[in-house]
């Protein structure tokens, strides 16, 4: 089999005096869709943001393209061809929709600018409705779309999600993993970071399951949405019902 496209090996990532991640291995195919799943504090944001250089890894190697970014800089990581979309968006509130996207094809300068802007408002028709509103002003899942579209002005090859689907109403949640679909047909590979382990486990390839700061579980989607330790823990079914106290 050829070398994997994006490869963790042994990372270990430290906030001070605590370790965040524990020995993570964890590979990725180019074009695939994987998912990191896991509770609230697992360590999901960390192990994004450390594949981006911030935090940077303590220990171990990660590896893209073949390319060793273990101690690469974030802009050199993204001049690599990946791009974040990091939790809570995190667009600019005050710049226009358009002025937002720009910013996203900052990693491969100006060329393509407004041939990639007129093709990602076919893509997203609510953001070419909004193009001259002020970003802060739109919805929840307006923005959450801006975000992606920003990431993908800068043509990366891979793209590496936060929790898009966070504070979203259930069929916004639907719309936005809709997207990550499309995205993943126009040949992007997708690295997608989720609490919400039913949407993501349907929509991913593989997936795998993080528990204080170490993989616990991997497998492919369909494995891991049957597994009853993931159902259990993370899909809210296959729970046994406790007797009720007397
Ligand atoms: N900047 C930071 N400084 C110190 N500890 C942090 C920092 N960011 C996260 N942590 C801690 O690291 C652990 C993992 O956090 P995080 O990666 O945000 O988890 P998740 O994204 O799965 O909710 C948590 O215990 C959190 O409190
Ligand atoms: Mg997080």
């Amino acid at each position: 089999m050829s070398q994997p496209l994006l490869e963790l090996r042994n990372v270990n990532t430290h906030y001070g005096a605590i370790q965040a991640l524990h020995d993570v291995n964890l590979s990725i195919d180019q074009g695939e869709i994987v998912t990191l799943i896991g509770a609230n504090g697992a360590g999901k944001s960390t192990l994004l943001m450390t594949i981006f250089g911030d935090p940077r890894a303590t220990s171990g190697q990660i590896l893209y393209n073949g390319a060793d970014l273990t101690r690469s800089a974030p802009y050199d990581i993204a001049s690599h061809g990946i791009a974040q979309v990091p939790e809570g968006r995190r667009i600019f509130p005050n710049m226009t929709v358009e002025e937002n996207m720009v910013i996203g094809s900052l990693p491969i300068g100006p060329d393509h600018v407004d041939e990639d802007r007129d093709y990602l408002f076919t893509l997203f028709p609510r953001l070419k409705e909004r193009r001259n509103q002020r970003a802060g002003t739109l919805s929840g899942g307006e923005q959450q779309m801006l975000a992606i579209a920003r990431a993908l002005m800068g043509r990366p090859q891979t793209i590496l999600l936060d929790e898009p689907s966070l504070g979203l109403a259930p069929m916004v949640v639907r719309q936005i993993f809709a997207i990550l679909r499309d995205i993943a047909d126009l040949g992007k590979t997708i690295f997608l970071v989720e609490q919400n382990a039913h949407h993501a486990l349907h929509l991913a390839d593989r997936g795998y399951v993080l528990v204080t700061g170490r993989i616990e579980l991997t497998g492919t989607g369909a494995e891991l949405l049957d597994n009853p330790q993931v159902r259990d823990a993370y899909l809210g079914q296959g729970r046994k019902r406790k007797p009720k106290p007397a």
